[in-house]
């Protein structure tokens, strides 16, 4: 049985990778999570009585704890991070303590430890810019161009993994991923805000013209990925994973309303993201040829499960928009986040 450190496994994709590394019941997990405005305990309370799986509240530039940590695994998944591009454009501070620092701490202590065998950095296709409509989809090889303070921070953190590799010999793999939707994803982003926002009969704010473009992929897909890469994938390399699923801001809202029943008038158009990236598509075939993965989910039944799944877990989303969720760690743990 081989024991994982996962970093941010309270998070969206990181609670999904979580129940999908249990299930195969080959690992044992420690989650090292620091319980932020996007960390919720409540998704993964199911396994909080699982012998394989244990929680350790904390942040990873807490090189202290990391080090202890890092003593007792075989392999580390990074998925910690703030996450949000607009709250980034708001203040850039957090992520570059998070994602720039706490990453280089987590590759410090990696390092020194000796036993664990794999780190794999969790990045994403913003790293490399935006594309016009004619572009061919982002390579590995290709520049990074960041646009946004969040995607400048991951960019960073992409090159501290690059350069670990090339100094040490760290066995870093970095996997880059488009744009994730499914169960548990935090109310800020696209696609659960307008779920539920449409269930609420609220308006629906679409940045700018609507027309920027994404590629969208179930996050089961995504983990599955993640588990080729960690149990086959090769140190030093990188990973494009993508849906192969572009679609503009518009037609993912109108295929939201579509399957609620409701009306278009609830789209209202707002002032634009500032410095609104305008396409992102991945090219996976490198992934395809070297692992073998490619996604399995299509848009239409992912979404439609995905919706699914906001309308009969109502109370897991009403309990994060009045803040009640934060109450989970002090009811178990007994402190107040
Ligand atoms: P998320 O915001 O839902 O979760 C982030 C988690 O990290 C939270 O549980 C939070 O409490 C934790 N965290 C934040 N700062 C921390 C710190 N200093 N120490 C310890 N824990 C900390 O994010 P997500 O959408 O699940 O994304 C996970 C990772 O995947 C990120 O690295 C992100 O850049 C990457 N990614 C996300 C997407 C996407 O579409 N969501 C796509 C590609 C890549
Ligand atoms: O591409 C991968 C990235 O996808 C990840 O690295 C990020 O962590 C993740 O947050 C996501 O970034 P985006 O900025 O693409 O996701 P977001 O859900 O914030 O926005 C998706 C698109 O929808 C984007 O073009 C902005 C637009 N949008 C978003 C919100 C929240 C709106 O039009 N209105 C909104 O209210």
């Amino acid at each position: 049985m081989k024991k994982l450190l996962v970093t941010g496994g309270c998070g969206f994709i990181g609670s999904n990778f979580i129940h999908h590394l249990i299930s195969t019941g080959n690992y044992e997990v420690i989650n090292l999570d620091a319980l932020t405005y996007a960390g919720n305990l409540e998704n993964l309370a199911d396994l909080e009585d699982n012998s394989g799986y244990s929680f350790v509240r904390g942040r990873i530039e807490d090189e202290e704890l990391v080090s202890a940590i890092m003593k007792k695994v075989d392999a580390v998944v990074h998925f910690a991070a703030e996450s949000h591009v607009d709250r980034s454009i708001h203040d850039a501070s957090p992520f570059i303590t998070t994602n720039v620092m706490g990453t280089q701490v987590l590759l410090d202590c990696f390092r020194r430890a000796d036993r664990p065998e794999k780190f794999i950095h969790i990045s994403t296709d913003e790293v490399y810019g935006s594309l016009g409509p004619d572009e061919p989809p982002f390579r590995e090889e290709d520049p990074l161009r960041p646009n946004s303070p969040y995607a400048a921070s991951k960019a960073s953190s992409d090159l501290l993994v690059r350069a670990s590799w090339k100094t040490y010999g760290t066995p870093v793999i970095i996997t880059r991923c488009s744009n994730n939707y499914g169960p548990y994803q935090f109310p800020e982003k696209l696609i659960p805000l307008m779920s539920i926002n449409v269930m609420e009969g609220r308006k629906l704010p679409l940045y700018g013209d609507g027309q920027n473009v994404r590629d969208w992929i179930h996050v089961s897909d995504h983990c599955e990925a993640i588990m080729q890469v960690l149990e086959r994938g090769k140190p030093g390399e990188i990973y494009n994973l993508g849906g192969n699923c572009e679609m503009s801001n518009l037609q993912v809202i109108r295929t939201i309303l579509g399957f609620l029943g409701s009306s278009e008038s609830l789209i209202e158009y707002v002032d634009d993201r500032l410095g609104h990236d305008r396409r992102y598509a991945m090219d996976i075939s490198k992934v395809g040829n070297c692992l073998g993965w490619s996604p399995s989910i299509s848009f239409e039944q992912g979404i439609q499960d995905t919706i699914r799944w906001y309308e009969a877990n109502r109370p897991w989303w009403e309990r994060i928009l009045s803040g009640a969720y934060k109450g989970y760690y002090l009811q178990h743990y007994g402190e107040q986040i």
